[in-house]
């Protein structure tokens, strides 16, 4: 039989370090909010049920934690850890199983820590995640014998031979939930900070007979976020998690510490990326593709074999078929290209879908915007669009259709046809020879 599983998301907090307008747990860390990335962490457990806990002041918490399909317990006034668990304690009526207690503002832990943090259960009944920070400082204090812990301490109740203990506390606290609500109902604020103490709850379980333990975690996983430093070194532990994880997968990074990956960036082996390139949000690169330097990618999927950038700007809805290429200083968006299909130079191709083997001209544009709505450009396989055409969507050029040079396209243009759209070009005989000899004869006068 499994036994079921809840999480306590704690996001009561007021977060005043960060300066911001928006609650520190909406900050993104690899463009994802810090919540969704405990949100997503407590559902890889296969919890059912995950109740986040909000003061009357995170409106826009309380927003986001719904979008998530979280329960919501409000907090008010924030009484310390012990006391947010036990404003969960309702949203939790009749659940019988395992709960993990988690920060909101700890987003790095993995899924293969937590599901430690609940194998735990096995020999102990609660578990909480340790880590061993370089710098202790006002983390609490892990006191522990063997795998038993005996009693989780704060920095500022701590004895002189407390605070030299190494080991600390992340946040993360799992027990039953019978276990986990009776002892919080027992914490009290008799303490130097005059708050209910989650972290109390180790010695009251022991005084009932329970034993607790600890699971390791690394620094850099249990990284908590209090302030825009913070936030800036929690994106960095990520970022070098996924630069990491991206070569041992047979991904090529020329020069890794400039590459920026989002949350759910996938680069296929062989792919190669060079210097100073950043994957927002929603990226796929199949096989052997290269991204040159300077390029910058978001909700876009890239095919094998293709040639990006340098300085490609691919935005959402990006679709490049296998052995494309989006070259020099093109940018797309909602743009479909077929298998083949050459965007060179300089180009805007936007709301448009493009056959195979299309050719488009340096500084086409597909002017798809009128001011008020947009609309599509359609290109056949095979077309040839010169240089610096204009393409007035809606449009529709046929297959194997030549587009001359310089053209403003209004009209849909058939197959295989050749569309000039410019004026006509005039030579005037002599003209410049006649131009000249009137200006000299003019300066000659005023001199
Ligand atoms: C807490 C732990 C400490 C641990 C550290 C790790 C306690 C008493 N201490 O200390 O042992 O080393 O985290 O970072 O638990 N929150 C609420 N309501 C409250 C208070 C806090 O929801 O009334 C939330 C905060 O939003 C935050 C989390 O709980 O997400 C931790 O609170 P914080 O005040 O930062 O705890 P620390 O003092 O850092
Ligand atoms: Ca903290």
């Amino acid at each position: 039989m499994t036994t079921r599983r809840a999480a306590i998301i704690l996001a009561a907090g007021k977060s005043t370090r960060m300066k911001s307008s928006r609650s520190k747990v909406l900050h993104p860390v690899g463009g994802r909010p810090m919540i969704e990335w405990v949100t997503s962490l407590a559902k890889g457990a296969g919890v059912e049920k995950i109740v986040c806990v909000v003061g009357e002041g995170n409106a826009d918490v309380r927003a986001a934690a719904e979008a998530l399909g979280l329960d919501i317990a409000i907090q008010e006034p924030q009484q310390g850890t012990g006391h947010a668990v036990q404003c969960a304690k309702s949203a939790l009526e009749g659940f019988e199983g395992q709960v993990v207690v988690l920060y909101a503002d700890t987003p790095l832990i993995t899924g293969p820590t937590l599901s430690r943090v609940f194998d735990a259960f096995e020999t102990h009944a609660m578990s909480v995640l340790g880590f061993e920070p370089d710098d202790p400082a006002a983390y609490g204090r892990l006191v522990t014998q063997g795998k038993d812990l005996y009693a989780i301490v704060e920095a500022k109740e701590c004895t002189e031979e407390q605070l030299s203990i190494g080991l600390c506390n992340s946040g993360v606290v799992a027990a039953s939930a019978a276990d986990l609500f009776s002892a919080c109902d027992r914490v009290t604020n008799a303490n130097a900070k005059g708050e209910y103490y989650l972290t109390d709850i180790v010695e009251i379980l022991r005084s009932d007979g329970k034993s607790a333990t600890v699971v390791n975690a690394s620094e850099a996983e249990v990284l908590g976020v209090n302030d825009r430093r913070d936030l800036a070194k929690a994106e960095a532990a990520f970022q070098s998690v996924m630069r990491e994880n991206a070569m041992v997968s047979g991904v090529s990074l020329k020069h890794p510490e400039t590459v920026y990956f989002s949350y759910d960036t996938v680069l296929e082996p062989d792919v190669t990326v060079e210097a100073n390139v950043v994957f927002g949000p929603g990226v796929t690169v199949k096989r052997g593709t290269t991204i040159h330097s300077f390029s910058h990618l978001e909700g876009t999927v890239v095919g094998e074999g293709a040639n990006i950038g340098p300085f490609a700007r691919l935005r959402p809805g990006t679709v490049l078929a296998e052995n494309t290429k989006v070259v020099n200083f093109v940018e797309t968006k909602k743009a479909k290209v077929g298998k083949g299909s050459k965007i060179n130079h300089l180009s805007y191709v936007g709301d448009a879908e493009l056959g195979e083997g299309v050719n488009v001209g340096a500084g086409t544009i597909t002017c798809n915007y009128d001011g008020y709505n947009k609309h599509k450009t359609i290109i056949g396989d095979g077309a040839f669009i010169g240089s610096n055409s204009s393409l007035v969507a809606p449009v529709n050029i046929g297959a194997g259709a030549f587009l001359g040079s310089g053209g403003v396209v209004t009209n849909n243009v058939p197959d295989d046809a050749l569309a000039l759209a410019r004026a006509k070009q005039v030579n005037k005989k002599d003209w410049g020879a006649r131009f000249r000899a009137v200006q000299e004869k003019l300066k000659a006068k005023k001199s």
